[in-house]
């Protein structure tokens, strides 16, 4: 078992998400045009997405990861953004798009941005694919979303619980029994 039986019901199917993300690299791929985009997926929660997204795009892109974490073994953010792999090269007149799965309270994604800014980048924009705007603690918001969803802990297409379900093929509402 793949960890499906520990979805109340699916929130976004496979072939919605498809449908998603083929709309966001068109945004993408338009925006950018003529220009070599630098994409920063931010792991682990992002590594599906980008991987389905920069084969989506019509643009040359490079790729670099950074890997944060601030939830540990729980379904709320610690408010504290700890880098635990930096990229690996210079942002420096670069036209960078981070990439996350979700987002949510807005503590790491501005946390991201205000620290790769210090990196003097050409320009610096934020794609995500979910976005929950009823939970934000901090005023950020995104220059491309692929869907807004409602106050519920999801799972699946990179999402974890405490390091599971990031394989699940669509995006499911985890069961409360799960975690609490
Ligand atoms: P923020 O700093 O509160 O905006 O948190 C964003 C991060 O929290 C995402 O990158 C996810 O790793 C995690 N996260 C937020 N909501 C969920 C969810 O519903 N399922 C799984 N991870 C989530
Ligand atoms: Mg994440």
């Amino acid at each position: 078992m793949n960890g499906e039986q520990d979805v109340a019901y699916t929130l976004v199917s496979e072939e919605e998400i498809k449908s998603i993300v083929a709309d966001v690299a068109a945004r993408i791929s338009k925006d950018y045009e003529g220009k070599n985009l630098f994409i920063i997926p931010v792991l682990k929660g992002s590594f599906v997405f980008a991987a389905d997204l920069v084969r989506a795009l019509s643009i040359p892109c490079s790729v670099d990861f950074l890997a944060v974490s601030s939830y540990g073994a729980g379904t709320k953010t610690s408010g504290n953004v700890r880098i635990m792999k930096d990229i690996s090269c210079t942002l420096e007149d670069k036209d960078v798009l981070i990439v996350e799965d979700i987002l949510d309270s807005g503590v790491t994604l501005s946390f991201l941005c205000e620290m790769f800014k210090t990196r003097k980048p050409k320009s610096l924009k934020v794609c995500t694919l979910f976005d929950k705007p009823e939970r934000r603690r901090v005023d950020f918001t995104p220059d491309y979303v692929g869907c807004s969803v409602p106050d519920e802990f999801i799972v699946g297409y990179g999402l974890d619980y405490d390091e599971k379900y990031r394989n699940l093929p669509f995006v499911g509402v985890l069961k409360p029994e799960i975690y609490q």
